[in-house]
């Protein structure tokens, strides 16, 4: 089945609610709000820390001010706006700890002595970021004395993809891949001019961390192509209304452009007349939005034009875009996510997996400064189980992006409870080059450059970014569940540090969204948010695909099971299953090769049915049914014994959640009972129809003898 009808659309227009604050409840501001603050320094995003305290003081009862006079139980100060206020204690401008250095554009350091707290920032996001750290503290901000310690980013670009198209698509919709109801910029053609509700995404971007968005969706049609030009000032407004929170506005262009906006005859990325285009509509973009990010591109990928038809390849298309954007200062996104969707299933001697490999690895070092590279985190798409890209290890002379996927498109389209930050966490601790070596996080984590030189292992690397598709919509609750908030909260704080601990993650989210003083039983709530959540990844893991072989979703939308759905498609994800056995053979000694893309050990141990770890024994070999995990199980047994235990843990968060009626909000509790319901229906839906196809394939019984139709 498609999924099931998305929440009716509202918005913060006029008449409308606003939408739900998420993880900034006024109650979330209280130890904030009712101090004695001094905010110091000019610019707008100083005022924009200062409206926020102001807000909190006049609801809990403290005052801000932006000169002192009188005594004072915070300041939050700019260092470079002149001499620090007296009501600075002295112990506040020590250096800072062994962790020290300087913080930076984005960070600032944090102190508290003699009853003052102090964040000091040398640029005024660092300030913002340093509020919104103090948030997250809460009374723990304002307890005894606390040595200065520094705070900054250790990824410097943290950016949001949203798949948003300004019309609708006749098959996609508004948000192509959105779950969370109809478009927060666009709305039937044109922009939705919700200015309150960007505003409050502005705030929530900027108290997670991110500080950069695209606001069309990769795939750019006619209307969309059209930001770049006539439409420019759609899209200054939102950078307009987002840039008091420290977030840069980037697009998603065609490479066409030069051809269907410029009446050029050819994009041809070597010729000098699509170079001037570009660099003429780039200086426009930047006359009318001068702090414009730049461009996200996807190129010869599923119908999107590219360098390709020009016999050119993507350093040359990327070098193109980098080159107009380069002199002020902006960067192209290019998407790996490049492979040949018209391909034959009866030929098992492709590989959809090797695609980005095969088209990339061989341009590292070609890329211009400002182009990066953003590659999924996995070979294929989006899975709830893939190994990480091969391509994370390839290019260490390019900078990238790893791109996951906040929406839910594979883990359940936001009807089911799916906390993917420990998914995430897996992916970004992977050890690219063995278990004592950098892993995914270390090689993006360009500020730790100078930390990691002692880390063993290839490099140095030209650092990079975490990008995500967002999961925003207009939905009241913003994400159409209101527990996948935790997601994008999660995301953010992971971009901003990719080292964080999913579980802490959660508890930090949930301290948020669910202030002790408003819940009923606070310890009931988050030990029911974390038994419903902390597990749901792999929840939903065990009743879909097993062991990593992805897909077996219904093609019409993606959601629900479709087990042979693009088994004879043109789509390259296949699973081969037939009476004796299931997987793909991927390879080097009689599979596709791709095993062979990654540097050893990985290459080895993928290559290997005795070492392959079992989560990804059928992405990368094709078993009988007999065969014996190191789990113990054979795998036939493992398929049945997952589906049934992956419904009963959705029964068992279904059981759990309801303990919370009468004790949180009543809308949000209500959601997320509906959608509990749902899950529980498609989770069933899914054990049955893989269960059933395996046992009709395999002829193999469940050796404990439970229904199998
Ligand atoms: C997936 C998704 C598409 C999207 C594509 C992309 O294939 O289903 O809707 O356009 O990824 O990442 O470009």
């Amino acid at each position: 089945m498609t999924s099931p009808a998305t929440a009716p659309a509202t918005g913060t227009g006029a008449g409308e609610p606003p939408p739900h604050p998420a993880w900034l409840p006024p109650e979330a501001f209280r130890a904030i709000g009712a101090r004695r603050v001094l905010v110091h320094g000019d610019g707008p995003l100083v005022d924009t820390v200062h409206d926020e305290v102001a807000r909190a003081c006049a609801r809990h009862g403290g005052r801000v001010q932006r000169t002192v006079a009188g005594p004072v139980d915070l300041v939050l100060a700019l260092r470079d706006s002149g001499p620090l206020p007296e009501a600075v204690p002295p112990a506040a401008t020590a250096a800072p700890g062994p962790d020290g250095g300087s913080p930076g554009d984005e960070g600032f350091l944090l102190t508290r002595s003699d009853g003052v707290t102090v964040v000091l920032a040398d640029a005024p996001a660092g300030l913002l970021y340093g509020l919104f750290h103090l948030v997250r503290l809460g009374e723990a901000a304002f307890t005894g004395e606390q040595p200065t310690r520094v705070h900054r980013p250790v990824l410097r670009r943290r950016m949001l993809d949203h798949w948003d198209n300004v019309a609708v698509h006749p098959v996609m919709g508004q948000v192509e891949r959105g779950y969370a109801g109809g478009s927060i910029f666009w709305r039937d053609g044109r922009p939705r001019g919700d200015r309150d509700r960007l505003r409050a995404y502005g705030r929530l971007l900027a108290s997670m961390g991110i500080n950069a968005i695209s606001v069309n969706n990769v795939n750019v049609g006619p209307t969309e192509a059209l930001l770049l030009t006539d439409r420019l000032d759609d899209v200054a407004e939102i950078a307009d209304l987002l840039r008091p929170y420290g977030v840069r506005v980037h697009l998603s262009v065609t490479f066409a452009a030069p051809v269907v906006l410029g009446g050029l005859s050819t994009a041809d990325p070597l010729d000098d007349g699509v170079r001037d285009w570009w660099e003429s509509t780039t200086r426009r973009v930047y006359a009318r939005i001068p702090d414009f990010g730049g461009y996200v591109v996807k190129a010869d990928s599923e119908g999107q034009p590219g360098p390709f038809s020009y016999g050119r390849d993507h350093a040359d298309g990327a070098n193109l875009l980098a080159g107009a954007l380069a002199p002020h200062g902006g960067v192209v996104h290019w998407r790996a996510f490049v492979y040949d969707h018209r391909r034959d299933w009866r030929d098992r001697t492709t590989d959809r997996a090797r695609a980005a490999y095969d088209h990339f690895a061989p341009l590292d070092g070609r890329f211009a400064e400002n182009v990066v590279l953003q590659v999924k985190f996995g070979p294929v798409d989006f899975q709830p189980r893939e190994p990480v890209s091969p391509v994370i290890a390839a290019m260490p002379a390019t900078r990238l992006a790893v791109e996951l996927q906040v929406t839910q498109e594979y883990t359940g389209q936001q009807w089911h409870a799916c906390y993917l930050a420990p998914w995430w966490h897996e992916v970004l601790a992977f050890r690219l080059w063995g278990p004592a070596e950098r892993s995914v996080a270390d090689v993006l984590a360009d500020v730790l450059a100078d930390v990691l030189a002692d880390v063993p292992g290839p490099g140095p690397h030209r650092g990079g970014e975490l990008v995500a598709v967002a999961n925003v919509g207009d939905d009241p609750f913003w994400c159409g569940h209101p527990l996948a908030q935790a997601n994008l909260y999660a995301f953010g704080r992971l971009a901003w540090d990719p080292r964080l601990d999913p579980v802490a993650l959660l508890d930090e989210w949930i301290d948020l969204t669910f202030p002790a003083s408003t819940v009923g039983d606070p310890a009931l709530v988050r030990e029911t948010l974390h038994a419903v959540l902390d597990d749901s990844w792999r929840t939903y893991e065990r009743y879909t695909a097993p062991l990593g072989v992805g897909f077996m979703v219904n093609p019409a939308g993606h959601y629900g099971p479709g087990v042979d759905g693009y088994e004879y498609s043109r789509w390259g994800t296949y699973h081969f299953a037939d009476r004796d056995g299931v997987g793909v053979d991927r390879t080097c000694a009689t599979g596709t090769g791709f095993a062979g893309q990654y540097p050893p050990p990985w290459s080895q141990v993928y290559e290997s049915l005795e070492q392959c770890p079992d989560e990804l024994l059928l992405f990368f070999h094709h078993v009988p049914y007999s065969h014996v995990l190191h789990s113990g199980s054979t795998v036939i047994q493992h398929i049945y014994d997952t589906h049934f235990a992956g419904v009963e843990e959705v029964v068992a968060m279904r059981d759990r959640w309801s303990r919370l009626a009468g004790m949180i909000d009543p809308a949000v509790h209500d959601r997320v009972t509906e959608r509990l319901a749902e899950q529980l229906r498609c989770a069933t839906e899914w054990r049955d129809q893989v269960n059933t196809y395996f046992f009709r394939k395999s002829g193999v019984p469940d050796a404990r003898g439970r229904r199998i139709h």
